[in-house]
């Protein structure tokens, strides 16, 4: 069978053949058939806009991999920052670079007393930190002349380790401001994850425990990338534009503040509470087939199977609540996944279980406000989004992001003076 693919414009009786590679078919044949014919395609459901060799994702099989490396033993193996190196260089380091890289981030990891005093101390004092968050990565981009430098390899690797260095000390701060406590500095000698705990809860001889410092960790690996969802999605649009990528990945994270991206978790939480009893599983589950609700952290645009993620956060919950306690929405929880996973609505519409249906509980258990549920995702996936803008610059097929529309509104008509309307 060839790996080709015919297209017949019936109109002209022009026909195109064009290869199939990897499932994709370049759109190049559309424009050969007629150069005013495109492709309609809300959402993008059925458009590659990339190549990329950052991560593939088999959403039929449920299988995730970064660099070819199984998500599953990159969880059970790495670490986070070993992650992000990958992610960026495309190799895990050896183990002299993985000691410079995290001698790197490390080392970057302090913000301007500007940002914190007059930018940060500036926001009212409910705002939410995902809100606050977003912007201090924008702001941050003001304080790097340098950060407009995005043909220069040396200056784009600069801004990378300073947007990951400088990812958690921010989502910190942010928490610190809206709960009203003085703001811990980095600490050099600790992991990146320990170091955000610590920057988080220190007070007194607060110590980070190793099971949550890890538990951190893993969750971050798990969030650090997922190919081309919308908020990477959101960085690669904007950074074709030439922008910085602070400015990009601020987008980004816009992108992921909404409830059907990044935003879920919260939701979860929130819906775990408003069902408040076992007993009160099976009518919810009723009113979501009815249409009333929808089942936060259940369905994937990509994954109609297990997200991967899921099974292994689920694993890592009961780690965490092992030192925590158990998380008393943890019942509810998983009822509400054997109901949905016995239930036709959700088998039929293939709804599994997604990475936020339990990381919400863990974040819980680990005493973070529902408010930080996003910034959480935020901190690791700046990698992801930052290995996405690099593979972007250096990939010569890309141009600036500018989707064409199906235009439906009026015809050309004459201007009426408003005395007339
Ligand atoms: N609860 C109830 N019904 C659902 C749900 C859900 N969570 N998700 C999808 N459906 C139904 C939907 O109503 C539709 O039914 P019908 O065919 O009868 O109209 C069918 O399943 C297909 O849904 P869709 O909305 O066309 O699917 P989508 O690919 O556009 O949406 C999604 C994907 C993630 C936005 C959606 O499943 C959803 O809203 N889930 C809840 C929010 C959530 O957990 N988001 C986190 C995603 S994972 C983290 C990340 O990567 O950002």
């Amino acid at each position: 069978m060839p790996d080709t693919i015919t297209i017949t414009d019936d109109r002209t009786g022009k026909t195109v053949t064009v290869p199939i590679e990897g499932g994709v078919f370049p759109s190049s044949a559309l424009r050969e058939l007629d150069p005013t014919l495109y492709c309609y395609d809300p959402a993008f459901l059925s458009t590659a806009s990339t190549r990329s060799s950052i991560t593939y994702l088999d959403g039929a099989n449920g299988v995730l991999r970064y660099g070819g490396y199984p998500i599953e033993q990159l969880a059970e193996k790495s670490s986070y920052l070993e992650v992000a190196y990958l992610l960026l260089n495309g190799e895990l380091p050896t183990s002299a670079e993985l000691a410079q890289w995290e001698h790197e981030v490390t080392h970057h990891t302090f913000i301007h007393e500007n940002m914190r005093k007059r930018f940060v101390d500036g926001f009212h004092y409910d705002a939410h930190p995902m809100g606050m968050f977003v912007s201090a990565i924008a702001a941050l981009g003001t304080f790097y002349n340098d950060a407009k430098e995005i043909e220069d390899p040396e200056s784009r690797q600069i801004q990378i380790r300073r947007l990951i260095a400088k990812s958690p000390t921010i989502a910190a701060m942010c928490y610190k401001f809206s709960v009203g406590l003085p703001f811990n500095q980095p600490s050099n000698d600790l992991s990146y994850a320990a170091n955000f705990l610590n920057m988080m809860w220190k007070i007194g001889d607060y110590e980070v425990d190793p099971v949550l410092e890890r538990a951190m960790d893993v969750l971050f690996i798990l969030h650090a990338d997922h190919e081309q969802n919308c908020g990477t999605t959101a960085m690669r649009v904007i950074g074709s534009s030439h922008a910085d990528p602070y400015s990009s990945a601020a987008g980004a994270a816009s992108a992921l503040y909404g409830p059907l991206h990044g935003g879920a978790n919260e939701a979860v939480v929130r819906m775990l509470t408003s069902i408040g009893t076992i007993d009160n599983v099976h009518p919810f589950i009723e009113s979501v087939k009815a249409g009333e609700e929808r089942l936060m952290g259940f369905g994937h645009r990509v994954y109609k199977n297990f997200d991967p993620r899921a099974t292994i956060i689920k694993q890592t919950a009961y780690d965490v609540f092992e030192v925590t306690g158990k998380n008393p929405l943890l019942d509810i929880a998983l009822k509400l996944e054997e109901e949905a996973l016995s239930d036709s609505y959700f088998v039929d519409r293939q709804l599994y279980p997604n990475v936020d249906f339990y990381s919400g509980l863990i974040y819980q258990a680990m005493q973070f406000p529902t408010s930080m549920f996003t910034v959480l995702f935020a901190i690791p996936r700046m990698s992801g989004w930052l290995a996405h803008w690099q593979e972007l610059l250096n990939d010569p097929a890309q141009k600036i992001s500018r989707p064409r529309q199906w235009y439906d509104g009026p015809d050309e008509r004459d201007y009426v003076p408003i005395v007339d309307r």
